[in-house]
């Protein structure tokens, strides 16, 4: 057994892998999760939406152009198509027009222009049951417990269409083993009723993931006033704390920054939200200059150890060996994989 195998989850902040290691690797492939557990994450990210055959796939988005090159396929030119996506009109191809065949035939490609395009074309696209498989390796191969936080993406859209995501992730999930609250896995979600449902379905614990602007997209359409912000009240915290066992705030409700970017006061979410008993792991940590506020002075550690005093859980990130490095910087945290 390692040293970090001998600390318990709860005696740390865990680092999250955010889509992968996806400062390095083009996100919500094999080899971005792979690299992401060599680098030191403790969980893999993937985020999931079902092919035309009802496979749960890792993309971000349901649109699958922006991540994939079936731009350049000419026998899916006529598969482009308009669509309205959480009351937004998207045009693109998407993962839902598509059996896993075809996506199988597609690879990925870099989103953000300013990372490395070396890997454009390398890699398909995986399964969810391939992320478990690869979970599963290296957890033997290391002798760490690699933990997977799945995210269902636009799960009223799949609903409506026919291809809900809930029932087979948990079927996925059960059927791997995977079916205690104590598993090593978190499923999340930015929507509220699906994952009411997945706690009457599921034992295995639930993140209410909380944008900084907007609403969910349930309550949207059923007229429920209440936002994101509104989410955040001790009240409606209380509420979270019924179905689910955490949140996953963007980072801006935990540290505020001003029109600048200059970082504010810090709220007390972490605290309002520990009170109701809800684990805290906010996303997104990148270490990129555009995405680092100034005060931090070009040090991406820096941001890390402000919120792990803070006192998070843990925390979603693309460069989880930079994560990795400021736990082991951090005297109270110190491990070795
Ligand atoms: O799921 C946590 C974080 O990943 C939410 O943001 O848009 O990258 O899925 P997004
Ligand atoms: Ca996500």
């Amino acid at each position: 057994m390692t040293a970090g195998e001998m600390i318990e989850t709860a005696s740390r902040p865990i680092i999250i892998a955010h889509r992968g290691a996806s400062g390095l690797r083009p996100e919500h492939t094999l080899a971005a999760y792979e690299l992401a557990i060599d680098l030191g994450a403790d969980f893999i990210e993937p985020d999931l939406v079902s092919t035309k055959d009802g496979v749960l796939i890792a993309r971000h988005e349901n649109e699958i152009s922006s991540t994939t090159n079936v731009g350049e396929h000419p026998e899916f030119v006529n598969r482009k198509t308009t669509k309205l996506i959480d009351g937004q009109t998207v045009s693109g191809w998407f993962a839902e027009d598509f059996t896993l065949a075809e996506i199988k035939t597609l690879r990925a490609k870099e989103r953000l222009p300013f990372r490395d395009r070396a890997f454009d074309g390398q890699f398909p696209i995986p399964t969810l049951q391939e992320i478990i498989d690869l979970a599963k390796r290296k957890s033997a191969e290391t002798g760490r417990t690699i933990g997977i936080y799945p995210e269902t993406k636009h799960p009223t859209f799949f609903d409506a269409i026919g291809l809900s995501l809930e029932e087979p992730l948990v079927e996925i999930l059960h059927a791997n083993g995977y079916n205690k609250a104590d598993d090593r896995i978190f499923i999340q979600s930015f929507e509220t009723t699906n994952l009411k449902q997945l706690d009457k379905m599921t034992n295995l614990p639930l993140i209410q993931l909380l944008s900084n602007t907007g609403k969910p997209y349930d309550l949207a359409i059923t007229n429920d006033v209440r936002t994101y912000k509104d989410m955040t009240s001790p009240d409606e915290l209380a509420k979270i704390a019924e179905y689910a066992d955490g949140i996953g705030p963007d980072k801006r409700m935990i540290v505020p920054t001003d029109d600048n970017g200059i970082l504010l006061q810090p709220t007390s979410l972490i605290q309002d939200a520990h009170a109701v008993g809800l684990l805290v792991h906010p996303y997104t940590f990148r270490n990129e200059a555009q995405y680092l506020a100034p005060d931090y002075n070009h040090d991406p550690e820096a941001e890390y150890e402000q919120f792990f005093n803070l006192g998070v859980d843990g925390l979603f990130t693309d460069f989880p060996g930079t994560a990795f490095g400021a736990l082991q910087a951090n005297d109270n945290f110190r491990f070795q994989i």
